[in-house]
């Protein structure tokens, strides 16, 4: 993979700037790297804290095979990268929160611009707190300076993240169950007791049991196993 890492001090949201390049030069591979963020956004319409000192990126891409798979992937290389890093290994949460002790340190976000039928790049955000300032209203968040109590190096988290990304994006489509077999072995939800609000905004309790070839989470209920897409557990 021929990465191409664009670096900005300040944008709206790495999302935006990586959408305008891929819409003109369209080519994967294209990285935008940003210091700081003034809208940096979350999955299902949150905010994404985005103040100086955290890491900050946009991959864009054209994978090919099972892409619905692309934030688990996205998932175990954040997680592996600050194992490397850090020497603390972060467990995912379902879909894709990386957690240390149940804190949020890192969240993955995937976009997609169609053309036509299919999907024409994918745009694959990750934001992990380093060692920026959280503001108070995040409670169960932390960030990696934090919890080793030293300075982070964030250019070196981002590297092994696309060292791991190049290594694991070929499964996607010859062997995507690699994919999911990686999440399982990091994950923090599977084998607990989970509420999830899933996507028409319904609540369903139960044991996480697994999950399906798509990445949906199994939950074990009262009246037997249900399926959900997505949602927050
Ligand atoms: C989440 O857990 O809700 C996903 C957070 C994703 C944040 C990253 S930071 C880089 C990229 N640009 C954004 O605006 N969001 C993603």
């Amino acid at each position: 993979m021929d990465w191409r890492i664009i670096r900005y001090d300040i944008v709206t949201s790495t999302q935006d700037v990586a959408r305008e390049h891929a819409s003109s030069d369209g080519a994967p591979g294209l990285v935008v790297l940003a210091g700081a963020q003034t809208e940096g956004r979350g999955r299902r319409g949150s905010r994404w804290q985005s103040a100086e000192g955290g890491l900050y990126v946009t991959v864009v891409l054209t994978p090919g095979g099972w892409i619905g798979l692309l934030p688990f992937l996205a998932g175990v290389v954040v997680s592996d990268a600050i194992m490397e890093v850090t020497g603390i290994r972060p467990l995912l949460k379902w879909p894709n929160d990386v957690l240390i002790d149940g804190m949020k340190v890192g969240g993955v976000l995937l976009e997609t611009a169609w053309h036509g039928d299919g999907p024409r790049f994918t745009l694959l955000g990750i934001g992990v707190n380093v060692s920026n300032r959280l503001q108070d209203d995040l409670p169960r968040a932390t960030t990696l300076s934090r919890e080793l109590g030293s300075d982070v190096d964030r250019e070196r988290i981002l590297l092994s993240i696309l060292a791991r990304m190049e290594h694991l994006l070929p499964f996607l489509e010859a062997d995507p169950d690699v994919i999911l077999r990686e999440w399982r072995a990091r994950s923090q939800t599977l084998g607990r007791h989970v509420e999830v609000t899933d996507a028409s905004g319904e609540m369903v309790c139960g044991m996480a049991v697994d999950l399906d070839e798509g990445g949906a989470l199994i939950i074990e209920t009262a009246d037997g196993p249900r399926r959900v897409l997505s949602g927050r557990v």
